[in-house]
Formats: C-alpha cells, structure tokens, sequence
C-alpha cells in the first residue's frame, strides 16, 4: 500500500529526512511518469502544513507547462523567463521568494500565496521543468527547504526515464 508516516514535533529538517527515502520507496520507474510525479506532489502537501500548493511545471517550446498538483487550480501555460517559475527554469537555480509582493511579474495563480520556493529539474544542463511550492505564510521557505527539494528533484530524477519526462508533455 502505498503511504508514508512523518512523525509530528519534528524539525522541518528532520522532516526532509524522513521523507526522502519514503518518496524513494513510493516511486516506481514501471508505472507512469505522471502516477510518480502526482504522489510525489501528495507526499509533500501532506507532509508540511505551511504548503498551499505544489506541483511541477514542464518546459517545452520556452514555455512551462502544468504538470501534476496538489491545491487550487492553477495557470496552465507560464513563460521561460517569467514568474518565478519561469525565472527558476531560465537561471537554471532554485528561486526562493520570501515576499511575493516584492518580487517583480510574480504571477498570482491564488491571491492567497505570499511566499514561494521553485527549484529547476535538470538533466545536467538542460532544464526539463521546475518544481513549485507556495504558501499562504510570508517567508515560508529557506535555505533547508531549497537544500532538500533539490535533493529529491535528483533523487527522482535519477529513478525515473529522462526520455519519458521530457516527453510528458507531447
Ligand atoms: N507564482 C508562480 C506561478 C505558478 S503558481 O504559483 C501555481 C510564478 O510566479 O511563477
């Protein structure tokens, strides 16, 4: 059956520890690319309270596609080089926006959102899509949050077919 299980009165740091190698167990390079990606988006929503949203977003043609989510609906087409996602996937580095009013073209897909994390899924140099976390507290993400969700963007990156994602939105 597929579940995980992080105990509560952890730091956000042990949280990280304990999920990463439960987001490794949940992912199965047989089955889908979008079955893994849509647990993986799950696992995180479920596991930290100050997550609104996430989701991935790939890039084809300069432009950023919605992927795989949990939370409200959102903008489905983002531009290279707009928004924070698409500033994340230009500059080919993890984004941390601690006040989204003070980031300039920040793109408000819910009203609700004040603060955002994006990191970039690479496949060396090449920038498959990103991964996307608001939260409705200002300054919800920092240098812990961009440490391991880089972690586990090469973690499930390096378990499942390039081939098979880059083509996830053909
Ligand atoms: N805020 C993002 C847009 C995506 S939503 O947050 C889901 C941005 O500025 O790129």
């Amino acid at each position: 059956m597929e579940n995980i299980t992080i105990k509560k009165n952890l730091s956000e740091e042990e949280m990280y520890i304990s999920l990463l190698p439960q987001i490794e167990n949940l992912i199965n390079p047989g089955e889908p690319i979008i079955s893994n990606l849509s647990n993986v988006t799950a696992a995180l929503k479920e596991t930290f309270e100050k997550i609104s949203w996430v989701g991935f977003y790939f890039l084809k043609d300069n432009r950023l596609y919605l992927g795989p989510f949990q939370g409200k609906v959102a903008c489905t087409i983002i531009e290279l080089g707009k928004g924070v996602c698409g500033t994340s996937a230009k500059k080919k580095e993890t984004v941390i926006v601690e006040d989204v009013d003070k980031f300039p073209g920040h793109i408000a897909c819910d009203s609700g959102s004040r603060s955002e994390i994006v990191v970039p899924l690479l496949d060396g140099q090449k920038v498959l899509g990103v991964l996307d976390l608001d939260s409705y507290e200002l300054s919800a993400f920092n240098h812990i949050d961009k440490q391991y969700l880089e972690k586990l963007c090469k973690l499930f990156l390096s378990k499942l077919s390039i081939e098979k994602l880059s083509a996830i939105i053909d």
